[in-house]
């Protein structure tokens, strides 16, 4: 090995954001580097970055400044900027923060080795390009080290539905998907190395169409590996649930009971001005489709309070919807002004009606939760165990309908059993091996 120089990255955001950490990760081994979990170790730090909410990205200009310190000390540090805001506002990173090496946005990841190649030559390096060539092509392969049981896996990028707040379509570019046979290959290597269970993941996964039969084609292809034993995918638009996808939830036997199904609002006239292109209607006809086939699944989904035009109306029809499905889970956000979006330009609802709404959504979304965890009591569920709990003999895992379980058992990790849940606390559920 050469001079063997350690890299730090913090990820923000979402599932595909730790994909992509992964497989940033293994590119710049390709350069010698290997993941250190300290960054004050590192000879590099990139931070995976978050654009989606006002938030999400304030909390990286904040880190950048605390990483100012490290660097007055050291020199020779190199500091990166990756992922969504790295996308959005690239140029504006490099003008304002000199202490900044590096901006390469999500679809140029392959390119981070030769990137850093010229950060070595004392030179700065942007890249924010949607580039031709497909980036999970040319990234580098991935190593042969023993894999922890879960597994992320990209299958699709990019969004062309450009819902009215989101950034999506500007940070991470039009729907491409990638080919099946890349993905299958993928996917026995990650068996081959111990993982049990794969969740693919997109920005629109059930969109996805490197497959002639759509994510229903590529899941059902998918369940023919052995050894993998759970397959599950998320993020899904209600209206690319086409019917074969449906019908593989009553099917295929490795397809989990347990399904991530934003729905924003549950108001018509504030889903038409967020450009959802459904009703609420509609969206509980396919749940119940959806549980048409398979009874015991278990729905997510993702919330937005006070997008501009929403009235306490619009609200009520929200909770309303919520009564209807029942969720297992659910993310609740007060809407966040994205630059560039149609819907920043819009009158804004007041903070305290957001403040107020999120809280009583929230309510009612945890008291949920707690129904759908409290009605596993007495159940028996399958648990793939992943590593040890927080106390002394006790080892955690996730069940088949996502939720946190834990056993005072030794069982080692990567194994599936069979546990009947005796115990419901604030987000985990506990129980017995049978
Ligand atoms: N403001 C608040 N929440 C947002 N989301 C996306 N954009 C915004 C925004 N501008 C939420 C949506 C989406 C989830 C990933 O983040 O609910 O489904
Ligand atoms: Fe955040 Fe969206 Fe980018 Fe994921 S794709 S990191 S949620 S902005």
């Amino acid at each position: 090995m050469g001079q063997g120089k350690k890299l730090f990255i913090k990820t923000y955001g979402c599932q595909m954001n730790v994909y992509d950490s992964e497989r940033m990760a293994e590119a710049m081994g390709t350069r010698d580097y290997a993941l250190t979990d300290r960054p004050d170790d590192a000879d590099m730090i990139l931070l995976n970055t978050c654009h989606i909410r006002e938030k999400a990205a304030e909390k990286v200009y904040s880190e950048l400044g605390r990483m100012k310190a490290l660097k007055v000390g050291r020199p020779d540090l190199k500091i990166g900027v990756a992922g969504c805001v790295a996308q959005a506002e690239g140029a504006e990173i490099m003008r304002r923060a000199p202490m900044v090496d590096l901006v390469v946005g999500p679809q140029s990841y392959h390119r981070l080795p030769a990137m850093s190649d010229a950060l070595a030559r004392g030179e700065r390096a942007l890249d924010t390009d949607f580039p031709e060539e497909d980036k999970f092509a040319h990234l580098a392969a991935r190593p042969k080290a023993q894999r922890a049981p879960s597994a992320f896996l990209t299958v699709q990028e990019g969004c062309d539905k450009f819902c009215a707040f989101c950034v999506v379509p500007y940070t991470r570019g039009a729907e491409v998907s990638r080919p099946a046979a890349r993905i299958i290959e993928e996917a026995r290597d990650l068996v081959e190395r111990g993982v049990r269970e794969i969740t693919l993941l997109g920005q629109n996964v059930n969109a996805y169409h490197g497959h002639d039969g759509g994510l229903a084609g590529l899941i059902r292809d998918l369940a023919g590996i052995d050894g993998l034993a759970r397959i599950r995918y998320t993020t899904s638009h209600p209206n690319d649930m086409d019917d074969a996808l449906i019908a593989a939830h009553g099917e295929v036997e490795q397809l989990m009971p347990y399904l991530h199904l934003p729905v924003q609002s549950g108001s018509d006239k504030v889903l038409k001005a967020m450009n959802r292109k459904h009703t609420a209607e509609s969206y509980l006809r396919l749940i119940e489709r959806i549980r048409a086939m398979r009874p015991d699944i278990l729905f997510s989904g993702d919330f937005i309070v006070g997008f501009p035009g929403e009235d306490e109306a619009d609200f009520d029809a929200t909770m309303d919807l919520v009564r209807a499905v029942h969720y297992g889970q659910c993310y609740s956000f007060k809407y966040s002004t994205r630059p560039g979006t149609p819907a920043a330009e819009r009158p804004q609802v007041d903070e305290d009606a957001k403040a107020d709404r999120l809280k009583r959504l929230q309510s009612l979304l945890g008291e949920q939760q707690r129904a759908s965890q409290d009605a596993m009591i007495g159940r028996e569920v399958g648990v793939l165990f992943e590593k040890p709990g927080r106390r002394a003999g006790q080892m955690g895992g996730k069940s088949d309908h996502l939720h946190a379980v834990h056993v005072q058992a030794d069982v080692a990790p990567g194994t599936l059993s069979r546990v009947r849940i005796t115990g419901s606390a604030a987000n985990s559920l506990s129980g017995e091996l049978i």
